[in-house]
């Protein structure tokens, strides 16, 4: 399949897991791929990887809960690639805190990158997708269906995602433009490798958001990502699909 030719794309978070998968399937399928993230040595990898398969990537370090960097990102890549079709927005960040002891900064950072910075490029690439009849996808999570313990901050911003991208699916429907999500659960990512649990977390709770058949690896997030963001899908918008191997059904 080659549905992104001639088509650019840009993707956050594309320095690792379930960003980068992205971003290495849509190069493949043709795409431009303008590829963000904080960490520069996780975007030199992704775009050597596609450029190795013979695609066209880009890398530029941005923090998108920063509107000044976010828009020096969205400027750059239109200047180098002439247009926007698509906004693959999977930045974002997991705390786990026990709520009745939540650090206000704690919660305020979750909230500034995974709600915040996915509204920032929202509102930054609007303009260009109009002008493409282009689309967005934005993670959310199966966190934003279904109780996350001492996930307060991570379930809010992902339930504020949820939500947000349903009014931008009506608000910009009659102008051409639609808006997903995808809810994952349970892929191995530097995400989940990385927790930081806090002091006598009761990891039977946990269980309860496992998935039946065991973790996956972040590339079964990218087919569907991939027909999200691309013409397949010209008629699903505000919509959201669980990729969570069946844990909430
Ligand atoms: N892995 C899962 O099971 C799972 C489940 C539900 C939702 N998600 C969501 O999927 C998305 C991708 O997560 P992942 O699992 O691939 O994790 P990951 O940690 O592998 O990738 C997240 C990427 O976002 C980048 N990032 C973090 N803060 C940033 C910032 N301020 N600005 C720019 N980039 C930033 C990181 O450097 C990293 O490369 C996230 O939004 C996450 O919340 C993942």
């Amino acid at each position: 399949m080659q549905r992104f030719t001639n088509r650019v794309v840009l993707v956050t978070g594309a320095g690792s897991g379930i960003g980068r998968a992205a971003a290495v399937r849509i190069g493949a399928e043709g795409g431009s791929v303008f590829c963000v993230d904080v960490s520069q040595a996780g975007l030199d990898e992704t775009v050597a990887s596609i450029t190795a398969a013979g695609g066209a990537a880009t890398g530029q370090c941005c923090d998108v809960s920063d509107e000044a960097q976010v828009r020096a990102a969205v400027a750059a890549c239109v200047a180098q690639y002439g247009s926007l079709y698509a906004l693959v927005n999977m930045a974002g960040i997991l705390r786990f805190d026990d709520t009745d002891a939540m650090p206000t900064d704690s919660w305020a950072r979750v909230i500034a990158v995974n709600l915040t910075g996915t509204m920032i490029l929202c509102r930054e690439v609007l303009p260009h997708l109009i002008a493409t009849r282009g689309s967005i996808v934005n993670a959310a999570s199966t966190a934003a269906l279904a109780g996350l313990p001492c996930g307060a901050a991570y379930s809010a911003s992902k339930g504020g995602v949820l939500a947000m991208t349903r009014s931008i699916a009506v608000e910009f429907a009659k102008r051409g433009v639609r808006a997903n999500c995808v809810c994952p659960g349970d892929i191995n990512s530097g995400m989940t490798t990385d927790i930081v649990w806090p002091p006598n977390m009761d990891f039977e709770l946990i269980g309860r958001i496992s998935s039946l058949s065991g973790p996956k690896e972040a590339e079964v997030m990218a087919g569907v990502i991939a027909m999200l963001a691309s013409e397949d899908a010209v008629h699903i918008t505000g919509e959201d699909i669980r990729v969570d191997g069946g844990t909430l059904s």
